[in-house]
């Protein structure tokens, strides 16, 4: 049994412009202590016009949170307007890169196969992809959830090696619980990690399961972190709404002491 450090991850989608994002994360820095950062790993992923300044401010006061992307286009650069590059993001020291966010998938019609190119220029940019799995209402009252994810992983993650799988984070996000207050219990979110940890295990083999990283995402609390990451096979929370306010933040993050 390997011990997974968790990571507690804050995806705030499409708010805080450059200045309150700054302030954000200079008040967050303030409420954690080093004992936080030994419990567990922490990343923000601020829009693409904060990560400059997001990156200046952690890096001069040092302060030992990642710094994360929300996307990130496949290819290295070219004719997308509007796009950026893996590449781009490692020279802003991004760490951490979701990818394959079901908002993405759905707004933006992503494909497995879309999601499958990020995470190889990810990797070769040297960051770690946090690739976001999980299945709709329909999908799940139809007994289809099983069936949704192992494809997503399967198709998300062909032709990429075993020690990387290992390496990387995966995030199992229910869609209905996304931004609706409705969590999943810590025993469906608990039997669906350990279903991702499982088809891992038959993708790359068991000692890539052991390391990979499962986080739960999908309306994360103070009130109900604990429990969830009480959970054997939840290793770390994706955390949206509640990552926005740096207060609600800390104290996810120090689900341990609650
Ligand atoms: P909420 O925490 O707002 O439900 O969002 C979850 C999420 O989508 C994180 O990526």
């Amino acid at each position: 049994m390997t011990d997974r450090k968790p990571l507690i991850s804050g995806n705030w989608k499409m708010n805080h412009n450059h200045f309150e994002a700054i302030q954000m994360v200079q008040t967050l820095s303030y409420q954690l202590s080093s004992d936080d950062y030994t419990a567990c790993d922490v990343s923000v992923h601020p829009p693409f016009t904060n990560l400059r300044s997001i990156q200046t401010v952690l890096e001069s006061d040092h302060i030992p949170i990642s710094l994360g992307a929300q996307h990130c286009h496949e290819e290295e650069k070219g004719a997308y307007t509007g796009e950026v590059s893996s590449g781009m993001l490692e020279k802003l020291n991004v760490k951490l890169v979701i990818v394959g966010h079901s908002e993405r998938r759905e707004i933006f019609n992503e494909s497995n196969e879309q999601v499958n190119s990020k995470i190889k220029a990810i990797f070769k940019h040297s960051m770690t992809p946090i690739l976001c799995v999980g299945e709709t209402i329909e999908e799940r009252e139809e007994g289809q959830a099983e069936i949704k994810v192992r494809a997503q992983l399967e198709e998300g993650l062909n032709g990429i090696g075993r020690e990387r799988i290992g390496g990387m984070v995966i995030a199992y996000e229910p869609i209905w619980a996304i931004g609706t207050g409705v969590t999943a219990t810590p025993e469906d979110a608990q039997s669906m990690c350990a279903y991702v940890r499982e088809c891992v295990t038959s993708i790359a083999g068991k000692s890539a399961s052991e390391t990979v990283r499962i986080q739960y995402g999908g309306s994360v609390k103070p009130i109900n972190a604990a429990e969830l990451m009480s959970q054997k096979d939840i290793d770390g929370a994706l955390v949206g709404g509640a990552a926005l306010e740096a207060d609600t933040f800390a104290r996810i993050i120090q689900y341990r002491l609650h």
